[in-house]
């Protein structure tokens, strides 16, 4: 990152999921570039933790701030912490799937699951895209996913979460794109972190490649700026242009078809599926 990119996107970013997997390693990569992070998880060990790290590493200082993004009240808490903080960046990361028969599955778990992974987004991207137009520069970035570009069977609302981030981030990229805004979507595949090592499918069934969170966060940031969107991945990027050349119904039977044999036992109980 470039001088003027660090006095754009800093000196503070947040990033919402800063625990594990991509997100702390976003944490990491900006605060290699000086810049201050307000790290949101529910972890609080892993919080400070991850404080302690950057600090010694880089220098830098890390803002705890412990809060659970399914419950409305997290924004607040969020909001509030970071009032007299001058934040560059914002990034939204935090996220959490739901594998197996969407009939099958708790509506509350639903229902927790479009609070985190797309109305805390959309809500703290409202109130960090006013503060950031107000401030005439910044960058705000969503973390969305490959299943973001089509239907995905047994995965289904999680996908649909990712879908209308991948939707929201387009559109408000020519919206703050004026105020000096960057706004970028980057949407991983498959990517060794505990998301995926806990999920119910069994990724060596399907013909994914997977990729670190190391690498993912770097093509992000590289992005950032630059993109309105950003696939990370090669072949990953080949499944999300094959899709605008194919019946859309196509790649969506595809993937319902390997996924369902990849499903580990449980995820989707045999017969009851119409
Ligand atoms: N891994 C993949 O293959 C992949 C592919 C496409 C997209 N993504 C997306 O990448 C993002 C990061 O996921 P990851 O793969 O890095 O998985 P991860 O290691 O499990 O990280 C998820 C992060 O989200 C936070 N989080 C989860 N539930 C939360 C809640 N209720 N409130 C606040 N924070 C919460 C977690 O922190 P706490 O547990 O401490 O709360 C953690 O920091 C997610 O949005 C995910 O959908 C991942």
């Amino acid at each position: 990152m470039d001088q003027e990119a660090q006095a754009k996107y800093g000196p503070w970013a947040l990033i919402t999921g800063a625990t594990s997997g991509i997100g702390r390693e976003l944490a990491r990569q900006l605060a290699s570039n000086h810049i201050h992070i307000v790290a949101v998880g529910r972890r609080h060990a892993h919080l400070d933790e991850l404080a302690t790290e950057l600090k010694t590493e880089f220098g830098v200082t890390v803002l705890p701030v412990p809060a659970d993004l399914r419950v409305p009240e997290a924004i607040q808490t969020i909001v509030s912490s970071t009032e007299g903080l001058d934040i560059g960046l914002v990034i939204l990361n935090a996220g959490a799937e739901l594998t197996g028969s969407f009939v099958h599955t708790d509506e509350t778990a639903h229902l927790q699951l479009v609070q985190l992974n797309a109305v805390a987004p959309m809500q703290l991207a409202q109130y960090y895209g006013r503060r950031l137009a107000a401030r005439g520069r910044g960058g705000l970035m969503f973390v969305s996913s490959l299943f973001a570009y089509q239907g995905v069977p047994y995965v289904a609302h999680y996908a649909a979460t990712k879908a209308y981030l991948l939707s929201l981030g387009e559109a408000l990229h020519v919206e703050l794109k004026p105020y000096g805004v960057d706004v970028l979507v980057l949407s991983p595949g498959l990517t060794n972190t505990e998301m995926t090592a806990n999920m119910d499918i069994d990724f060596s069934k399907l013909p994914l490649i997977p990729q670190q969170p190391q690498q993912v966060a770097a093509v992000g940031l590289q992005a950032l700026g630059k993109k309105a969107t950003v696939v990370s991945g090669l072949l990953n990027k080949v499944m999300a242009w094959e899709n605008r050349l194919l019946p859309r119904a196509t790649p969506v039977s595809l993937l319902g078809f390997l996924i369902k044999r990849a499903l580990k036992r449980g995820a989707c109980p045999e017969g009851k599926v119409a």
